[in-house]
């Protein structure tokens, strides 16, 4: 039930029409009997400030922020955590005092997708596919947890440079490296841990992956893609026929969601029979 004393957040895109977060933020806080309501908001480009002044001059406690604003919104924070500086892209907002505190909870979505998939970073070469936004949070996962190396895989080589560029600086050492789309084949014989993050592969352009040799997957020891729709994506499928193991990016997409549940309501945890049970009510959804 929703009270006069509900807490509200909500989440800002645009289009925002396909966003899983209402559904799966609305049933934790019915699992959980809170009186919290989570809705969505469509806000154009040219609006962003006026929805962050908006939102907290109606009270509003948080918000998760996707494409096409998680930049866009940085200028209008109060604050910024660290990490989601070093991403430079925001997906979730905290009310505080005067304004919104900014904070990026796709890269321990991410990482905590890959700890349950017991995909292990530490002293790891990782192969990092594409250079774009999400590729970013991948990169910062990577360098926090302590990869040996990492080399990003990109068709424009020149973002691919500046993202490990970027990357070398924010971790103090050179352990980041570009390498062009085309020269895939110089990728050494390793057992390499791949994430992939280009849009390459997603409904409904599903028959694609970024690379198609085989050879290339037998490189592959274990690989997550952080596309989610498909379930099972080319590029998956091409890992799991050269042996490797293969996740989507379905649990990235839950615990993004459950890292910003917990920072609207400290102190209170998703507990685990909730997470499962909206991993299965997502994928009923996914497959219609
Ligand atoms: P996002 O924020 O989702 O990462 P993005 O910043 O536009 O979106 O980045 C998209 C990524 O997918 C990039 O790595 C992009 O490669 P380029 O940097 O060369 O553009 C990659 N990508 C998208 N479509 C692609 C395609 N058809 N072939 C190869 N790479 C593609």
């Amino acid at each position: 039930m929703i009270s006069g004393k509900a807490k509200v957040c909500g989440i800002m895109a645009y289009p925002v029409e396909h966003s899983f977060s209402p559904l799966m933020h609305n049933f934790y806080a019915g699992e959980l009997g809170l009186d919290f309501a989570y809705v969505p908001f469509k806000v154009p480009e040219d609006r962003v400030e006026d929805a962050i002044k908006g939102a907290y001059a109606l009270n509003i406690a948080g918000m998760n922020i996707t494409v096409p604003h998680k930049q866009r919104v940085i200028p209008y924070l109060k604050d910024l955590d660290p990490a989601a500086r070093a991403i430079g892209a925001v997906n979730t907002l905290v009310r505080v005092e005067g304004g919104y505190k900014g904070y990026n909870t796709d890269a321990p979505g991410l990482w905590r997708a890959m700890e349950e998939a017991e995909m292990t970073v530490k002293g790891r070469d990782c192969l990092l596919i594409g250079a774009g936004g999400a590729a970013k949070a991948a990169a910062y996962v990577l360098g926090s947890q302590g990869a040996a190396s990492v080399t990003i895989l990109n068709r424009s080589e020149g973002r691919a440079r500046e993202l490990a560029g970027e990357m070398n600086r924010c971790f103090g050492r050179e352990f980041m490296n570009p390498l062009a789309l085309g020269d895939y084949q110089k990728l050494p014989d390793r057992q390499w841990l791949a994430v992939q993050t280009t849009s390459v592969g997603m409904h409904p352009d599903t028959g694609h992956a970024l690379v198609e040799d085989k050879a290339f997957y037998r490189k592959i020891s274990c690989a997550v893609d952080i596309v989610y729709t498909p379930a099972r994506t080319r590029f998956m499928a091409l890992v799991e026929e050269a042996g490797g193991r293969a996740f989507g990016g379905l649990d990235m997409l839950i615990y993004q969601g459950i890292q910003a549940f917990e920072l609207w309501n400290p102190g209170l945890r998703v507990p685990s029979e909730s997470v499962e049970k909206v991993r299965q009510l997502m994928r009923k959804e996914l497959e219609q």
